[in-house]
């Protein structure tokens, strides 16, 4: 009898040793949603996001949205985007009389709060996004988005029910002062205005790094410039005004013209210490965006946190554009990137080793562990799988595809990353990025190495100037998939009688 009571009473010592029994599940840390701490045992995955189920009636899916993200009065017209298709996964169920084809949309276009029509037009159902213009004449500007509203149906089927379907229309008053920046909806790029462009709207490819304030920017004007010079049009400097009396570093951007991301890292989750930043930003003439989270997914933020501080954000300035980064490859992605107007993507895959942590000592798989890059297989196309997977995700939400920006290594250490990439790979990771929608690039983290500077800035050269500028805002790439293998990624870009072809290897192994 006595051996049994203490053969149970080790038995329950050793059960207390085991750390994940002692630990609430909500209070097990996880990265991307998955434990990555020695001990805590494996759970299912959670916030994963997955494709629409279809359903086995055909639905009409239509969609509108206005062709720039904002508007001002210094404009007399603008464009609306519309698509209508026949899907399985979104849109409005319908009666079709299957002896009508449906082939054409007839639709108006209307102001919400006063039923003023902004146009009336046909589309070919199922064909590509087609954009109509407007005139802005029976509209005032204000700081308030006009609700708008899009109402019709397909030609000649009389058994069908009309669909509505609702967008928002900026039309703000013009500013001759500070910037205004636009999100081109339809091709993905960037317009931003301010004194250098005397307040007309130029295309603009953002190119340039996160860089350290207290490292470089903040030692002089001399160091803006020499960034600048090395060919880079935008910045991400890694401080703000909570972090102390910086007015002289921004008064540096501006006077250079380097165009930033205001970077609200370290205090978007606190809204009055926004709201105490916007007005020390807001009307700076090289102001190109609000950046509120930084990875929110991987430190697993309050679901609704970027959401607020977007909304706040718009209802102060609605003149620039809102972006985070998302470090997970699928986790709580609709409610992260609901807070942002372009999302970019982090993905850091040179020298990790995506099956060990070496800093946690744990295995990484699809349900567990943190091995510096969410879901990667340590290689360049890491890169390319996770735009993909950002406008894969978008599209089963059936929602507007927001730009995408791509946030590529240049750096090493950590624990996770054995090496920085070679010159190779960083120009390879570029065209990756360009040849799979993203449209800037905005690297982690300046000052670098000099290869890694040399390569960037070599690349940023070509980027950012004409012709290839023209190419990267003026149009998407289409994709290629060569016959006979994955060695190679392309896609070209085709503008007018010209075309521009991007090819990459996947691997330089
Ligand atoms: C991942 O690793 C954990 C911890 O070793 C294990 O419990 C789990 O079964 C693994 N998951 C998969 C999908 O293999
Ligand atoms: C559907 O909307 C279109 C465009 O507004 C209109 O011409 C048509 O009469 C409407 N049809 C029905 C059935 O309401
Ligand atoms: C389809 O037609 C039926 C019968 O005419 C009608 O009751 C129903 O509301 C219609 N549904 C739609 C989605 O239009
Ligand atoms: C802006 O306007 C001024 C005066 O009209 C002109 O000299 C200058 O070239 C213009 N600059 C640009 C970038 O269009
Ligand atoms: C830049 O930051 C560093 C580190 O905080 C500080 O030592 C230095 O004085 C700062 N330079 C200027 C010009 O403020
Ligand atoms: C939030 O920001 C405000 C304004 O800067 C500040 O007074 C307050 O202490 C901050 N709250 C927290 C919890 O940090
Ligand atoms: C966000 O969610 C938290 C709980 O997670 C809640 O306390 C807070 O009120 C929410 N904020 C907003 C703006 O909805």
């Amino acid at each position: 009898m006595i051996w049994t009571t203490i053969a149970l009473a080790l038995l329950v010592v050793v059960g207390e040793a085991d750390q994940s029994s002692m630990v609430p599940l909500s209070d097990i840390p996880r990265w991307c949603g998955k434990p990555y701490q020695k001990g805590f045992r494996n759970l299912p995955p959670h916030g994963v996001l997955h494709p629409p189920v279809a359903s086995s009636d055909p639905m009409l899916f239509v969609q509108v949205k206005s062709r720039h993200s904002i508007y001002d009065s210094s404009e007399p017209t603008g464009e609306c985007i519309v698509q209508a298709s026949v899907s399985y996964t979104h849109g409005e169920p319908f009666n079709h009389t299957a002896s009508i084809p449906l082939e054409t949309l007839v639709f108006d276009i209307r102001v919400g709060d006063t039923d003023h029509l902004l146009l009336s037009a046909t589309i070919d159902i199922n064909a590509r996004q087609q954009v109509f213009e407007f005139s802005f004449s029976a509209l005032t500007p204000r700081l308030q988005p006009f609700p708008i509203t899009l109402h019709g149906g397909p030609v000649g089927d009389s058994g069908h029910r009309n669909c509505t379907t609702n967008t928002e229309l900026y039309y703000l008053p013009a500013k001759k002062s500070g910037s205004t920046v636009k999100i081109d909806n339809l091709r993905g790029g960037m317009l931003v205005a301010n004194h250098n462009t005397n307040y007309t709207f130029e295309p603009f490819l953002p190119f340039g790094f996160y860089t350290s304030c207290s490292g470089y920017l903040n030692y002089s004007l001399a160091n803006v410039l020499a960034y600048r010079d090395l060919g880079f049009n935008a910045v991400n400097p890694v401080c703000a005004f909570t972090d102390g009396d910086l007015e002289y570093l921004y008064d540096w951007l501006d006077e250079a013209n380097l165009w930033y991301q205001y970077d609200m890292r370290g205090s978007y989750l606190n809204l009055s210490a926004v709201a105490e930043q916007i007005p020390l930003i807001e009307d700076r003439s090289a102001f190109l965006s609000w950046y509120t989270a930084d990875e929110p997914d991987g430190w697993q933020h309050p679901l609704n946190a970027t959401l607020s501080a977007y909304a706040l954000l718009k209802e102060q300035d609605p003149y620039h554009p809102t972006g985070l980064v998302l470090n997970c490859d699928n986790y709580y992605f609709e409610q992260y990137s609901a807070g942002a107007d372009y999302l970019m993507e982090d993905a850091y895959p040179i020298g990790i080793n995506p099956i060990y942590s070496r800093p946690w000592d744990t295995i990484c798989n699809e349900t567990y562990g943190d091995c510096g890059c969410d879901s990667c297989v340590g290689g360049l196309q890491d890169i390319s799988d996770r735009l993909d997977s950002y406008l894969d995700y978008q599209d089963w939400l059936g929602a507007w595809q927001k730009p995408i920006w791509a946030v590529l290594q240049a750096f090493s250490g950590e624990g996770y990353w054995d090496r920085d990439p070679t010159m190779k790979e960083s120009w390879a990771m570029m065209l990756l990025s360009l040849n799979h929608g993203a449209k800037a690039i905005m690297s982690w983290l300046f000052p670098t190495t000099d290869p890694l500077s040399a390569a960037h800035a070599a690349f940023a050269k070509v980027a950012t100037r004409a012709p290839v500028s023209s190419f990267l805002t003026s149009t998407q790439p289409t994709r290629i998939a060569p016959e006979g293998g994955s060695l190679l990624d392309v896609a070209y870009w085709g503008v007018e009688k010209q075309v521009m072809v991007g090819l990459s290897p996947f691997s330089y192994l």
